[in-house]
């Protein structure tokens, strides 16, 4: 057992003993003891005001969790990814999404590049794509406009793009029409070709490694389907371009690499959304709103940076959730936009946050066996998710620590909506915290324990600032889990058994068949042949 084990500490230790020695901790009896808890226990930047008032955590606890942030080496990680170290130690890369967002143009040398000039230069190249496709100076084979764009990629090459054109549609400047496209299953390819029309379409086909197998065959599909459409294999040059950071496989799959935008290793696919493989997002709000949605990261960079960690948002909020992880054996932690714009948000951060920390290996190779990482995320916007599986939240028995999401202003002219949105909100978060004691009512069915945690992020509006600002803020609040739970944040080859194992399937080569799998093939061939 190595000593980097965060249970061998004794700032765990101590953690370990508070909860103990407070277990009948009640958050309704800590706002009773003290008028000032709400500003004690919440912090603000400009744009957002994060209130964790109402969690199972008194001065003492935050205090404890600090020292195990510090206790951690928290600041020393954090000045090492800022600074471009190789803290991606499996995959011997540097982590370096920060930069995309940053709007400095100092020396950083990676892996014996200048990154930011790179980077300038890629943007620069994406916006005279942007501009000849919207006067016309690059259009289809046939000579007609492009005004429909469809995004082929998946995971960190879809999820992003897709959550921020669908969350920033009223700053949609109106040119182009979006489609994604991520499953292998035909269908999905299928309704959005039955939709489009292949003399003005334009395929972004995006994936990091050029090689994953759901988006080489929707790109190989949807390649056939332009030839056949437009008879000629020549219109691939004007229907497909492609984001990746494999120009050999980009050039063998027939895209000229004039159309390819490359990014750099330094950016994990999840993590990519800042980088070329936000294309579509460009093309959606045009570069003055791109550079707002950068720039809102950045800000929250520049915070995570620089604020004490006593108000730091990602800080406080990582440290939350190892506490309820951790101390007090939650599984699961909702995220709750109350916002429909944001209706991907649980998606993306459910890749997010299971990708990155769901590990149970630590940095130092060692098995972990005594402590928990990543919980499961899920989510869906209030108020569809009152009427889905919040009564599990309420009344269930197991402890779900949430993150409500609200925006003051509407993106809509329905403040009405809006102000009822917001109240339900408020009332979940206080339901959830009071429940209902059997003195208020005589049912038992209608009891409820209360006492769940929440916290609320409460941000002015929806826009692509605040909406840079939110999804910087879950990326640095994963980094703070990561450093504490001694793993690797930035790789994923738990996702790689899986794909070696469907490759070994299709080719006939299983030499580890089991009866289950093989009897369902057999199935499988069977029922296809009738
Ligand atoms: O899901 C596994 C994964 O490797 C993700 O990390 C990544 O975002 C996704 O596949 C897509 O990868 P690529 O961009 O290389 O196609």
């Amino acid at each position: 057992m190595s000593n980097n084990n965060p249970t061998q500490k004794p700032e765990w230790q101590a953690l370990l003993d508070h909860k103990n020695a407070h277990a009948d901790l009640n958050i309704n009896t800590l706002f009773k003891e003290d008028s000032k808890r709400f500003s004690e226990f919440s912090t603000s930047i400009d744009g957002l005001l994060c209130d964790y008032s109402k969690n199972l955590v008194t001065f003492e606890t935050i205090d404890l969790l600090f020292k195990l942030a510090s206790a951690s080496d928290l600041e020393a990680r954090r000045t090492a990814m800022f600074a471009g170290e190789s803290i991606n130690e499996t995959e011997n890369r540097a982590v370096l999404h920060t930069a995309l967002r940053d709007p400095d143009t100092r020396d950083l040398e990676v892996e014996g590049e200048n990154i930011f000039p790179f980077i300038h230069t890629v943007l620069q190249r994406l916006l005279a794509l942007k501009k000849d496709l919207q006067t016309g100076a690059f259009t289809g084979h046939t000579g007609k406009k492009i005004d429909t764009i469809v995004n082929i990629g998946i995971g960190g090459s879809h999820l992003g793009p897709n959550l921020a054109v669908e969350a920033l549609h009223p700053f949609d400047q109106g040119y182009f029409d979006f489609h994604f496209v991520s499953n292998i299953d035909g269908a999905d390819l299928t309704k959005t070709l039955t939709r489009i029309n292949p003399e003005t379409t334009l395929f972004i086909v995006a994936s990091k490694s050029f090689s994953t197998l759901e988006t080489m065959q929707n790109a190989i599909s949807a390649k056939e389907w332009m030839i056949g459409k437009l008879g000629d294999e020549s219109c691939i040059a004007r229907h497909f371009v492609a984001v990746s950071t494999n120009e050999q496989a980009v050039k063998n799959f027939g895209i000229d690499t004039e159309y390819m935008f490359p990014f750099k290793n330094w950016v994990g696919g999840r993590y990519s959304l800042w980088s070329p493989i936000g294309l579509p997002i460009l093309l959606s709000i045009g570069h003055d709103n791109f550079r707002r949605f950068l720039d809102g990261a950045y800000a929250m960079d520049t915070h995570f940076k620089t604020a004490p960690l006593r108000k730091n948002i990602p800080v406080i909020l990582g440290l939350l959730g190892v506490w309820y992880r951790n101390f007090w054996n939650a599984q699961g932690h909702a995220i709750l936009p109350y916002s429909q714009d944001l209706d991907q948000l649980p998606n993306y951060l459910q890749q997010l946050d299971m990708e990155s920390n769901g590990k149970s290996v630590d940095r130092d190779g060692n098995l972990i066996t005594d402590y928990e990482t990543a919980p499961i995320i899920f989510g869906q916007p209030g108020t569809n998710s009152q009427h889905a599986f919040m009564q599990m939240m309420h009344q269930g028995t197991t402890l779900i620590p949430s993150d409500f999401i609200g925006f003051v202003k509407p993106q809509n002219n329905y403040q009405n909506h809006q102000t009822i949105l917001l109240n339900n909100m408020l009332a979940q978060t206080q339901a959830l915290m009071q429940g209902r004691t059997p003195e208020e009512t005589s049912a038992p069915e209608r009891t409820y324990q209360g006492n769940h945690p929440s916290t609320t992020l409460l941000f002015d509006t929806l826009d692509p600032f605040s909406l840079g600002m939110l999804l910087a803020l879950y990326e640095h609040k994963i980094f703070v889990q990561g450093v504490i739970w001694n793993i690797n944040s930035f790789d994923q080859f738990g996702v790689e058994l899986g794909k070696e194992m469907a490759h070994m399937i299709e080719r006939g080569e299983n030499p580890n068949m089991d009866g289950s799998t093989d009897g369902l093939l057999q199935a499988i061939h069977a029922k296809s042949k009738v």
